[in-house]
């Protein structure tokens, strides 16, 4: 222990402000103290590597020791973290003002069906509906699909709408559905891909949805979103579609992807004069991509009900335990993912990739992660149910302050 934190001391007053000998002194008795408490955590649940990795971090020092003051606070309150995490792992929260009840981590649908990210190859239906079996059975209540998704295998009846339609009508009876969250794709010209006419105007889109319906096997679907803006609709017309989406009882919800914070605002403010709720933005959220932190689009978002829903939260597979247990020694990225496999093994154990949902989750975002095997869908299952506290997402967050990603 007293080798690891000699290396950490040239680090020490960043983490540790310190004014003199006297109380830099103290502060390393105490840190060396803590080290050692969370050394037996360690010892518990991660790998040599990320062991000796976190020992030389002084993020991981600083952590141990607030982990420690919680540790005691709890325990004086008369909570465990057992308790804590039972407590949480039935949780739901609710998508917008809505009424709609979803888990706080979903899936995302993007590689179902879609033969160039090896479906028919790598993976197959059989596949898709254990994942999606395994997601639901572990508390995942949540699914993201588009008209787009997988379109190359819509005649075989195997795009990603298709699949997660006869998915979800195939859970045993009893079972409460997942909601499910399906888009319209605004590029005129999408009917090259998935059937129907040119895209033009708000009829259109009650066209699509009724196509997407069709492949979902439903009369309605939970949340209709608009893809992304386009010059050739404007927001309004946009807005006026998905109001009459609503009047003809075709979706339970409606909301918006890829928008940003103004034309977020501006949908809301649409929508709210037929006294509809915008219920989601879903935009590309990630530790690795926080524009919609920085720009105020979370907080806005947050003040007038809408729920950020959070895609590529993975950075496209950048973020997992399998990133760290792969990547090069040297990559500018593995100081970040060695703090998160720390975090996550002093909270029980959870991976990289856990630690990066509950990142968001605590931001107040859904994040909707790609699954397409049961592995991954039991590792989704296991960012549920706990919840990284305020000091361990600001260490992640200093830490990433601190590297040029
Ligand atoms: N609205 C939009 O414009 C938009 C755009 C993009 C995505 N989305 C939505 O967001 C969802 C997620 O986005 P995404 O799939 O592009 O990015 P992502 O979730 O950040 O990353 C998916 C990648 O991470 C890997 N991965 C997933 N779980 C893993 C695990 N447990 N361990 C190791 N690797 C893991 C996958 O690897 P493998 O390839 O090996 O499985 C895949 O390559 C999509 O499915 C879609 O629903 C929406």
């Amino acid at each position: 222990m007293a080798v690891a934190f000699a290396v950490n001391r040239g680090a020490l007053p960043r983490c540790c402000p310190v004014n003199n000998r006297a109380s830099q002194i103290e502060a390393e008795v105490a840190a060396s103290r803590a080290l050692g408490q969370g050394a037996a955590l360690l010892g518990k649940f991660a790998s040599p590597a990320i062991r000796e990795s976190a020992f030389h971090d002084v993020d991981a020092n600083r952590h141990i020791k607030r982990r420690r003051k919680r540790q005691l606070a709890c325990r004086a309150a008369g909570a465990s973290n057992a308790e804590k995490t039972v407590a949480r792992s039935e949780d739901r929260i609710e998508l917008g003002k809505t009424g709609l009840q979803v888990s706080p981590v979903g899936i995302g649908t993007l590689q179902w069906g879609d033969p160039g990210s090896g479906f028919g190859d790598s993976y197959d239906e059989e596949t898709l509906k254990e994942v999606f079996d395994t997601a639901a059975e572990g508390g995942i209540s949540f699914f993201d699909t588009a008209e787009v998704y997988g379109y190359e295998s819509i005649k075989k009846g195997q795009s990603s709408e298709q699949l997660v339609g006869r998915f979800t009508k195939s859970l045993p009876a009893g079972k409460p559905a997942p909601v499910v969250a399906t888009k319209f794709f605004t590029i005129p010209w999408t009917n090259l891909l998935v059937g129907g006419g040119f895209r033009f105007g708000r009829k259109s889109m009650i066209a699509a949805l009724k196509e997407s319906l069709k492949r979902l096997g439903k009369d309605k679907v939970d949340l209709y979103q608009i893809h992304f803006p386009f010059p050739t609709f404007s927001n309004s017309t946009l807005m006026d579609g998905l109001k009459e989406v609503r009047d003809l009882g075709l979706a339970d919800a409606v909301g918006v992807s890829n928008y940003s914070l103004a034309q977020m605002e501006d949908a809301h403010s649409l929508l709210d004069k037929h006294g509809i709720p915008l219920a989601s933005n879903q935009v590309q959220y990630s530790l690795l991509s926080r524009a919609p932190d920085k720009s105020g689009l979370l907080e806005k978002a947050k003040d007038l009900g809408v729920s950020v829903i959070a895609y590529q939260p993975l950075a496209s597979g950048k973020l997992t335990q399998r990133q760290l247990e792969r990547g090069e020694q040297g990559s500018e990225l593995r100081p970040l993912l060695q703090l998160m496999s720390f975090i996550g093994a002093v909270n029980g154990g959870k991976s990289v990739t856990q630690v990066a949902l509950n990142y968001l989750v605590c931001k107040g975002a859904i994040p909707i992660p790609g699954c397409k095997s049961v592995v991954q869908a039991k590792e989704h299952v296991g960012a549920l149910g706990w919840r990284l506290d305020e000091n361990e997402v600001a260490t992640i967050e200093e830490k990433l302050a601190s590297l040029s990603l």
